[in-house]
C-alpha cells in the first residue's frame, strides 16, 4: 500500500507543494532535514521562509545557505530586544506576505500567545521532545531517565493556546538504554525527529494526515488508525 491509498477521499489532490513556514531559535538540524528532502525532491514541500527570533541561530545560516527568505525578528530597530507581542506583530506579518500552509515550529523555544495561535492563517504543529501527553515543557530527556520511563521519544502535535496540549499526530519511540544519560537520550531522539518531521510532513502533505484537525471526514474517521501514528525505531 503507497501513501496515496491511504489519502482522505475528501482530500483534493495536491498539485503543488505544500507550502511551509519554519520558525527557530537554535541549531535548526531539523529545518536542514526538511531543506535537504525538498533540495533532493523527496518531499513535496516548498519551505517558504523561516522566522527566527534569536539572531545568533545556526539556523539562519542553513536557510540563507539554501536562498530561503528569513527574518530574523530577535531586536527592535534601537537594539532593544523584541517582546513576545513585538516579534508576534511581525511574524503575523511576514506569514501573511508568505502565505504558508503549514507552519513548523522546529526547536523554537518561545511561548505563543493564544491570539497569535487561534489567529494564525496556516496551522501550526511543533516538535516535542517527549511522548506527549507525558513530559509536557522542558527538561524531557532528564524528567524520562529520573522516573525510570522504559520508553521515550519526540512527538508531533498541532499547536494550540494551551502548552504542548494540542492533538498529537505522529510519535517516534525508542526504548530507554540502562545506560542512556541525559546527554544520550538527546542525541538519540533528535535522530528520531530527523525521521519523524519529514514523515508526517509527507502524511500531511499527502492529504494522509488533515491539514485541520477537526475537519477529517467520518469516512476517514472510518479506516484511519487513531491518532497518533507512532513509528518505532532503533536509533
Ligand atoms: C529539538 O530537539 C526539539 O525537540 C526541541 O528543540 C530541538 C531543536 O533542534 N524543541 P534543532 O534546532 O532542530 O537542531
Amino acid at each position: 500500500m503507497s501513501v496515496d491509498d491511504l489519502k482522505q477521499p475528501s482530500q483534493q489532490q495536491r498539485t503543488s507543494p505544500l507550502r511551509i513556514a519554519v520558525l527557530v531559535s537554535g541549531n535548526g538540524s531539523n529545518l536542514q532535514v526538511l531543506i535537504d528532502a525538498m533540495q533532493a525532491g523527496e518531499l513535496p514541500i516548498e519551505i517558504v521562509g523561516v522566522i527566527s527570533n534569536r539572531d545568533d541561530a545556526y539556523a539562519v545560516t542553513r536557510a540563507q545557505q539554501a536562498n530561503i527568505p528569513v527574518a530574523v525578528l530577535s531586536h527592535t530597530e534601537s537594539g532593544k530586544r523584541m517582546g513576545i507581542k513585538n516579534f508576534e506583530t511581525h511574524a503575523s506579518a511576514q506569514l501573511v506576505a508568505w502565505q504558508p500552509d503549514l507552519i513548523v515550529l522546529a526547536g523554537f523555544m518561545r511561548v505563543l500567545s493564544a491570539a497569535f495561535i487561534d489567529n494564525s492563517i496556516a496551522t501550526m504543529i511543533n516538535l516535542h521532545p517527549a511522548l506527549l501527553p507525558a513530559y509536557k515543557g522542558l527538561d524531557t530527556h532528564q524528567r524520562a531517565i529520573q522516573a525510570g520511563e522504559r520508553y521515550h521519544g519526540c512527538s508531533i502535535h498541532v499547536v494550540t493556546a494551551e502548552l504542548d496540549a494540542g492533538q498529537v499526530l505522529t510519535q517516534g519511540l525508542l526504548n530507554v538504554n540502562p545506560k542512556d544519560t541525559s546527554d544520550s537520550l538527546q542525541t538519540r531522539v533528535q535522530k528520531l525527529e530527523h525521521q519523524l518531521l519529514p514523515w508526517t510532513i509527507l502524511l500531511l502533505a499527502k492529504g494522509v494526515l488533515p491539514l485541520n484537525t477537526n475537519k477529517v471526514s467520518a469516512e476517514a474517521k472510518s479506516y484511519l488508525p487513531n491518532l497518533p501514528f507512532k513509528l518505532f525505531l532503533e536509533v
